[in-house]
């Protein structure tokens, strides 16, 4: 995969405008989402006056910057908008030498990665992430897609951006939620990395964020995804490290959903690490002091997500449909210790149960 250049933002403008000169585009299009495009897009709309150009979209002279946007809401990475994006990268005269910039979430970065992937068979793009999450996660890797057929991300391919601009500036205007929900990812990290990264991620007061501080643990935690999509970007093998809470929290983000009180997805996972660790317990010998730490945390911060042992076979039902297991083993990437990380690993039914009871119980 081709290398993607991360760049912790001291000057948003400089570093766009550096990364647009490198590729020297012919065109340039903004992808937003109706919130970004109010809040966001200002901060850095100086670098070429703005056109809206949509559906009638018109060929664009340099330096100009084309912006457009799709909704804001998960549902909107589907299908339809992704061909509102093509249509305008299109209409607008696109060619193979121009350049996306996506600004937003990771519906964003996701959606118009892909979609700059696809276009003409591949224009470059840049990726902007605004939210937490997305500046941890979504925008960084290489992973892009829409939803379909009610299955998350089930269309994409691994196309990494030229660079991914990281201005954690946008974190001060983000709400509380959405922060933890991204921090969720940042223990991930912590988990997979060292124990005096997580010791610190622990420490921190997500009440009152001490911004400056924020920014050197988002450089962090990114570095630590960096290091591991580098090793392994399609993957096969330790890029698994990073699903880590995941089929837990994807049961319980189905089940949220399903029953009508959806929740945030890095809250999801977060009670997923919960799970997870103490699976890492029984079967890989992690220790109980750090499981008793992070849960701790995680109950304090995230509250704890209320089900009754009437659900656990639904829940159950979920995880086998993972997308990451194989010949319908439920699949887990569990620790022996804080860095030592075990992919594809298995638990027997009564161990799952069991996990489920240690998480309303523990
Ligand atoms: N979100 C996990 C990954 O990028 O592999």
């Amino acid at each position: 995969m081709k290398e993607q250049k991360v760049i912790i933002s001291h000057d948003l403008q400089a570093e766009l405008r550096e990364a647009i000169d490198e590729v020297g585009p012919d065109r340039l299009f903004v992808l937003t989402d109706e919130k970004t495009r109010e809040a966001c897009w200002p901060v850095i709309s100086d670098f070429g006056c703005i056109r809206g150009c949509g559906a009638d979209g018109h060929l664009l002279p340099r330096g100009e910057a084309c912006v457009m946007s799709i909704g804001v809401s998960d549902e909107a990475k589907n299908l339809d908008s992704l061909a509102s994006v093509w249509k305008t990268l299109s209409q607008g005269g696109a060619t193979r030498h121009s350049m996306l910039v996506n600004l937003g979430g990771g519906m964003v970065t996701d959606l118009g990665g892909f979609a700059a992937s696809t276009f003409k068979r591949g224009i470059a793009y840049v990726n902007i992430p605004t939210t937490l999450l997305a500046m941890v996660d979504a925008s960084v890797g290489g992973k892009t897609g829409i939803n379909f057929l009610g299955l998350k991300n089930e269309i994409g391919v691994f196309n990494p951006a030229r660079a991914v601009v990281l201005d954690t500036q946008f974190l001060r205007t983000l709400d509380t939620q959405n922060v933890r929900s991204g921090y969720a990812e940042m223990l991930k990290h912590g988990l997979i990395s060292e124990e005096s990264n997580l010791a610190e991620l622990l420490r921190f007061d997500l009440d009152r964020p001490d911004y400056d501080q924020l920014k050197e643990l988002v450089a962090k935690s990114v570095a630590i995804k960096e290091h591991i999509v580098a090793e392994d970007p399609y993957e096969k093998g330790i890029r698994k490290a990073l699903n880590l809470g995941h089929t837990v929290g994807h049961a319980f983000e189905s089940l949220a959903l399903a029953e009508g009180r959806p929740v945030l997805h890095g809250y999801a996972v977060a009670w997923g690490l919960v799970c997870e660790l103490y699976l890492s317990v029984v079967r890989c010998g992690f220790p109980t002091t750090w499981l008793r730490q992070v849960s701790r945390f995680i109950f304090e911060t995230y509250g704890r997500f209320a089900f009754d042992c009437r659900v656990y076979d639904r829940l159950y039902e979920l995880m086998t449909h993972d997308k990451k297991n194989v010949a319908g083993v439920i699949n887990f990437t569990l620790l022996g210790a804080v860095g030592d990380i075990h992919i594809n690993q298995s638990a027997s039914k009564e161990e799952i149960l069991e996990m489920l009871d240690f998480y309303r119980e523990g």
